[in-house]
């Protein structure tokens, strides 16, 4: 009984159009459809970032799949914790399970399961004993067009993650993968995925913090962070690793306060693994190395115009 991928996540916008040039820009496929905009990864057939349109910016809903056996022990365990169903909103496909979790926000359990995403060409590095690329260039062009291969993960904040920790691992099955102290916690699929498919940041209110697309190596984190700078939009932060999860980091600020994240080489829990998860320090919770956390990374703009 458990969820078993992220589908996707939708965000209410003030302007269609600019939030559809930023996802664009960022790497993603567009489509029009009508009252939304649906983004997706080049080369997968699933939706990753649906945006609607609203006064303000606004996390609107996130969405996991799951199986049709699993979807009615989530239903059941839904009505166990005191939750409610709600109906479902009229803008995007209203599938599955429609409710509120405990900071408010609005979440989708459907039966889906995740699209294959397109591989990348393996990444050969040469260390010292491992010469692995021989007589061939590691350097890309610099004209490379990063294309994300698939969404990642959605970090939202929270005025509880304790709280949210217990609702999403007890009711959608998602299990604990590290926490750091009262300031994060990180939580994967109990089936097996990424370190990551959902993290909670401490904050008064709730709100979209940010979400992150997977590509191919760390060129392309470097080159697709440096690319948005240079069109213009705000460095969100990086370059930079994570200790949490192991990935490599780059955030860019969208129009609204928020952030898309390139990354790779994240930490992989298969089903089963003894996966001890840890209480990091404050020192580890956001970063291993990069620049300084920038003063604004932390901050919730939600609701502000
Ligand atoms: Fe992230």
């Amino acid at each position: 009984m458990s969820v078993q991928s992220l589908q996707h996540y939708c965000l209410a916008i003030p302007d269609l159009g600019i939030g559809r040039k930023f996802y664009e820009d960022f790497g993603l496929e567009a489509e029009d459809r009508g009252d939304h905009v649906a983004l997706r990864c080049a080369g997968r057939n699933q939706d990753q970032v649906i945006l609607v349109e609203g006064a303000v910016r606004q996390l609107h809903h996130i969405s996991f799949g799951t199986n049709e056996s699993s979807l009615i022990s989530i239903r059941k365990e839904i009505y166990k914790s005191g939750t409610q169903l709600v109906d479902p909103p009229n803008c995007v496909s209203q599938d599955g399970l429609w409710f509120r979790d405990p900071e408010g926000a609005l979440v989708n359990v459907r039966v889906a399961e995740s699209a294959p995403w397109a591989d990348a060409p393996k990444w050969q590095i040469n260390t010292p004993g491992h010469c692995i690329r021989k007589g061939v260039r590691g350097g890309p062009p610099r004209d490379i067009v990063v294309k994300p291969r698939r969404l990642g993960h959605v970090m939202t904040f929270a005025a509880n993650i304790q709280r949210q920790e217990e609702f999403y691992t007890q009711v959608l099955g998602l299990c604990l993968s590290d926490r750091s102290q009262d300031i994060v916690t990180f939580l994967h699929c109990a089936g097996g995925s990424d370190h990551h498919v959902i993290a909670f940041l401490s904050d008064a209110k709730r709100g979209f913090h940010h979400a992150s697309f997977e590509v191919a190596n760390v060129d392309e984190v470097g080159f697709g962070g440096r690319h948005m700078i240079a069109k213009g939009y705000r460095d969100g932060w990086g370059f930079g690793r994570h200790a949490i999860g192991s990935n490599f980091f780059h955030y860019i600020r969208d129009p609204w306060g928020g952030m898309a994240e390139y990354f790779c080489d994240i930490d992989y829990i298969p089903a089963g693994t003894m996966w001890e998860a840890q209480n990091w320090p404050a020192e580890s919770s956001l970063y291993l190395w990069g620049p300084d956390v920038p003063e604004d990374f932390p901050v919730n703009f939600e609701n502000m115009e």
